[in-house]
């Protein structure tokens, strides 16, 4: 039973003593969906090590099981038999994906040119969240749709006889909609361009080609980057892929270290592909104390261990140019930005209104409910910190089936002057199962509430 369905479990953190140890961090939640989207597709094995085995990746790899591939786990490895590009089998059921954007937009990429009806489900959370962004150019590629409500879940989609290649310039910065777009010239003759004007996360064209896709990236001088792949070609499993550790899930303990006096943590194993590294350039920015520790190469991406210790932070002015490579950190950065000196504004955040909450609002809600001072704009986040923590805390924060609201603001409870109670921890479950674990181990103070 995923966490939605059962009881809310409410949470509490308190002021906590100076958190102290080394902690490793579970797989990037990115790299992991596309581990089981990626071998499940391709011809023959793929061995994954390092997999996120939260709430979200497993429903994608169920639906990868649904559409033909096997996928099991072998002691600490995942083993995943794809069935070929071009060969997934039409699902016998709905498949649901809970609370897991990425599972099912990619998912709605990888078979909507195929010649069945697939239908998707998912949970109060995903159904509100638009879909209209992925189902727009899978229509120009001549997929029909059929929905209840606008472009939202559930729905069903079903691909024409011969997908139409397409050229596509995606309109907002999302990565989901860059790869939902190339998975779906997967499976369409001829070359599928997309033109990404904002550059996001880009381990879709990364790992495609590491799976043996002809893909080519070209740069402007303005950044602009068009992706092409040919479709149709042949994909084969890595016989050994490895997931690095998250560096959206590491956001947490950094922030907790940076702001709980006394703190020094190291945090192993870090992804720090340029995509994902905007809040450690912010933190840094802002006087953090985060030392880059062995930095080498592992699957084909950079990674690190970070030694973060408490530091007296600043407010800045983060640009928005930055928030693609830091649009899930927002939430954990304001929490930080309460314990700064000064103001800390945040711009260009609409996509932060479409994620699984109205995160804008939730934070904005759950500063309010805690005694910090903010602005919220349409589009923009100012907090005005107090370094002592004094007056901070000792509100309740609705979490809005949200993992990230719930883990922030019980960060924002480990220093703050009362506890910060939190309505519900279950959606924890979907990005960072080992949460409560890690942070108790480092000397976090966190206490269930549920009955
Ligand atoms: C993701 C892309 C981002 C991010 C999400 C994961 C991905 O979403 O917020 O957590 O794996 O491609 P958008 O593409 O909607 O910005």
């Amino acid at each position: 039973m995923s966490g939605h369905d059962s009881a809310p479990q409410p949470m509490q953190a308190s002021k906590s003593p100076g958190l102290a140890g080394a902690a490793k961090i579970p797989g990037d939640k990115s790299i992991s969906h596309r581990a089981f989207l990626f071998g499940g597709l391709a011809a023959g094995r793929t061995r994954v090590s390092g997999l996120l085995e939260g709430e979200d990746v497993l429903a994608t790899g169920r639906a990868m099981r649904a559409m033909g591939a096997k996928i099991v786990k072998e002691g600490a490895h995942w083993l995943v038999d794809g069935v070929g590009n071009g060969c997934l089998l039409e699902p016998e059921a709905p498949i649901d994906f809970g609370n897991a954007g990425t599972g099912v937009r990619l998912t709605m990429g990888l078979v909507g040119p195929y010649d069945f009806g697939a239908t998707f489900t998912g949970d109060a959370s995903l159904s509100r969240r638009p879909m209209g962004r992925v189902l727009d150019p899978l229509r120009l590629m001549g997929v029909q749709v059929a929905a209840r409500t606008g472009d939202r879940l559930p729905l069903s989609i079903r691909g024409p006889r011969v997908a139409a290649p397409i050229s596509y310039r995606v309109p907002m910065a999302s990565a989901q909609v860059k790869s939902a777009v190339l998975l779906a010239g997967l499976n369409a003759p001829g070359v599928t361009t997309v033109i990404e004007p904002v550059m996001t996360r880009d381990h879709t064209e990364k790992m495609l080609e590491g799976f043996g896709a002809t893909v080519s990236v070209e740069t402007d001088a303005a950044g602009v980057r068009t992706i092409r792949l040919e479709g149709q070609g042949r994909l084969s499993g890595v016989a050994d892929f490895v997931v690095p550790g998250d560096p959206s899930s590491a956001a947490f303990p950094i922030v907790a270290a940076c702001i709980v006096p006394g703190s020094d943590v190291t945090i192993l194993n870090v992804l720090m592909n340029p995509t994902r590294t905007g809040l450690i350039a912010t933190l840094t920015e802002m006087g953090a104390s985060i030392e880059i520790l062995d930095p080498r190469s592992s699957g084909g991406e950079d990674v690190a261990d970070l030694r973060v210790r408490h530091s007296a932070l600043k407010g800045v002015t983060v640009p928005a140019e930055r928030a693609p490579s830091m649009i899930d950190e927002y939430p954990v950065l304001a929490v930080a930005a309460a314990f700064a000196e000064g103001r800390t504004v945040m711009q260009g955040l609409e996509e932060l209104r479409v994620k699984e909450s109205d995160r804008l609002a939730a934070v904005a809600a759950g500063l309010a409910a805690n005694g910090v001072e903010h602005v919220e704009g349409p589009e923009s986040l100012t907090v005005t910190g107090r370094p002592d923590g004094k007056g901070i805390g000792g509100g309740t924060v609705a979490t809005h089936l949200d993992h990230r609201i719930a883990m922030s603001f019980l960060v924002l409870g480990l220093a703050a002057e009362k506890p910060v109670t939190i309505d519900d921890a279950a959606m924890i479950a979907t990005s960072f199962p080992e949460f409560t674990g890690l942070m108790t181990a480092l000397g976090a103070k966190l206490e269930s509430l549920a009955e």
